[in-house]
């Protein structure tokens, strides 16, 4: 479903990402993990249009995505939950979502997807007229994953949504990624939590200085034994 192959990314000289080549199948929850500093943020800024490549391709469902602009990325059904959530925190929970709808081709189910959404996430509804900045981090995790749901989004990506959430919360963020995934919503995952991403996710990519140091399934990952050796470069 997303191919990126050979991608190649520059900060004016400097590369930040050299030679990255994953795909995500329709259905699968792919994680791709890395320390600081890896390019796990660039990859996902070259895949919605944030950034230009220097070189490699970007496909999502057959369509090239590396010459189009963000907005008609978005309209081919890739929503970003964005590194630090993004929330306004002055306006209300409904301004925060009402901002996702707008990223929408078919407005007319948009009524339906926030009825889900809110039935999702009640602690949203229970705040709807509140400013998003009196939620807790938990809470605006949700609004922002909430938010990108009602793009009705084909492929949901992630940027490190259990950043800064205590253990209980970062539970609850995870459990709600494996009920999408079983709703049948392709996810590709990046996450500094190794160890939790891994026994998530079907597949998961270990990001180190740019390139994928390894990759497999959970099962394949621990018998190589050597992803903590990867992840860490040691
Ligand atoms: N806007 C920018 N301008 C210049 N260099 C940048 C910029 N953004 C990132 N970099 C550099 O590119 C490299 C990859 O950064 P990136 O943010 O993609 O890493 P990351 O894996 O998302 O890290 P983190 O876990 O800290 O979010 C780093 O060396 C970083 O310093
Ligand atoms: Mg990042």
């Amino acid at each position: 479903m997303l191919k990126v192959e050979d991608l190649v990314v520059h900060y004016g000289r400097v590369p930040a990402v050299h030679g990255i080549t994953l795909h995500v199948g329709e259905g699968e929850l792919v994680g791709l993990i890395g320390p600081n500093g890896a390019g796990k943020s660039t990859t996902l800024a070259a895949i919605t249009g944030l950034v230009k490549p220097s070189s490699g391709t970007i496909s999502f469902a057959g369509e090239d995505l590396v010459a189009q602009p963000p907005e008609r990325i978005v309209r081919q059904g890739l929503a970003l939950v964005p590194e630090g959530r993004h929330i306004f925190g002055s306006l209300t929970v409904e301004e925060n979502l009402i901002l996702g709808a707008l990223a929408r081709t078919d407005r007319s189910g948009s009524e339906e997807e926030l009825a889900s959404v809110l039935e999702r996430f009640p602690i949203l509804k229970h705040y709807f007229k509140a400013p998003a900045g009196k939620l807790s981090g938990g809470e605006q995790q949700q609004l922002a994953i909430g938010r990108a749901l009602l793009s009705k989004p084909r492929l949901l990506l992630l940027d490190e949504p259990s950043l800064g959430l205590a253990p209980l919360v970062v539970d609850q963020v995870f459990e709600v990624l494996d009920d999408l995934r079983s709703q049948g919503i392709t996810i590709l995952l990046v996450e500094q939590n190794a160890a939790r991403t891994v026994e998530l996710a079907d597949r998961t990519y270990v990001l180190r200085t740019g390139s994928i140091a390894t990759s497999g399934t959970r099962e394949e990952l621990h018998e190589a034994g050597g992803l903590m050796d990867a992840y860490l470069g040691i």
